[in-house]
């Protein structure tokens, strides 16, 4: 991954400005053609092995945390998403995503994978959905097998997270029987499921700044791949116009700043991030606001708002 950056003229302006059009100092991340061709590569054969797809989201970002080429890539594998980190998510709207996926006729789970909630419902939709496959397996006189899947996902969704979370303590490997190209590793999911053990790690949707700025407000961008400052002040804006009771709350604000670096000043000073002299020490909040936004300290917050659902679409979410 590399950074390339934009000429810019800093970050300044306005709340409403924050992710709407398109600024020249955004941040944003390109994976190597090379190594996307390799990502998919690895992913196009690990499919030929499973039944199901389980594609790993983030909650708070949905829409960007997805791969653009995902729907080419597994063409018409069933899949599933999860909507992983929805602890850190705003409840509500990952009802609405939930029910958003539905009206397009995929289904979608919410899940926490540190804590492992979730993952019930998440297995057993896996199983419904591979369950046409392996009834037709055992139909043209196949012996009864468990449904196969694997995970796929951007990096740092949660991939490794949530399989531990769905080996828990039965961790067991076993390799496969030989025959298939190269031995891959099963973790057994109670006794009618097989889950690949190494993920498939895709790329994001770089090419779109606001999607890489969204990334980088929650963490799945490295942090010394762009201009932290930027992208502070950005999210502080982003949260000026969508949450700003949550940063009311959390720093004490009586009067609400207009701007996101004077927002950053005050919880500087607020945090005592003070040098000599009494300036305050920018760098220092910065990370304060950043660890805190990411571990949830500011509370559960979705930053992709939802698409609106055409009529029809919302009746066939109402069925689901
Ligand atoms: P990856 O394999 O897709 O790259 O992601 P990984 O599981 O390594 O998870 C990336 C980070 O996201 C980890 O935090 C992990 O704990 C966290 N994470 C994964 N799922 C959830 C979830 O449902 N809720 C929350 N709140 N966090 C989640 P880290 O800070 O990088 O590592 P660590 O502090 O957990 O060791």
């Amino acid at each position: 991954m590399a950074k390339r950056r934009r000429q810019g003229s800093g970050a300044q302006g306005r709340a409403e400005d924050a992710l709407a059009p398109v600024r020249d100092d955004t941040p944003t991340i390109q994976w190597f053609p090379g190594h996307m061709t390799k990502a998919r590569r690895i992913v196009e054969e690990n499919l030929k092995l499973v039944d199901v797809v389980i594609e790993l989201l983030d909650a708070r970002i949905p829409m960007s945390s997805e791969n653009p080429m995902l729907t080419e890539i597994i063409q018409d594998k069933p899949r599933v998403v999860v909507l992983n980190k929805s602890d850190l998510a705003d409840s509500r709207k990952t009802k609405d995503w939930v029910a958003y996926f539905a009206s397009k006729g995929i289904a979608a789970v919410a899940v926490d994978a540190n804590k492992g909630r979730g993952l019930k419902q998440l297995v057993r939709k896996v199983e419904e959905l591979a369950k046409p496959k392996t009834d037709k397996f055992v139909k043209a006189g196949g012996r009864p097998r468990a449904a196969r899947c694997m995970i796929l996902g951007i990096p740092n969704v949660g991939k490794s997270s949530l399989i531990n979370r769905l080996a828990g303590a039965a961790r067991t490997k076993t390799a496969d029987k030989p025959g298939v190209t190269r031995a891959k590793q099963w973790i057994h999911i109670g006794r009618s499921l097989e889950l690949l053990d190494t993920p498939g790690i895709l790329w994001p949707k770089f090419e779109d700044p606001h999607v890489g700025l969204k990334l980088a407000f929650t963490g799945a961008i490295n942090d010394t791949i762009y201009d932290l400052e930027q992208v502070v002040i950005l999210l502080l804006e982003t949260l000026l116009r969508d949450y700003p009771d949550r940063l009311r709350e959390r720093f004490k604000l009586q009067d609400m700043p207009a701007s996101g670096e004077e927002l950053l000043a005050l919880i500087g000073k607020k945090r005592g991030c003070l040098q000599k002299g009494g300036v305050v020490d920018l760098d220092k909040a910065q990370h304060i606001v950043m660890t805190e936004f990411r571990s949830g300290k500011f509370g559960a917050i979705t930053l992709d708002p939802v698409p609106p659902m055409a009529d029809s679409d919302a009746r066939e979410a109402a069925h689901h």
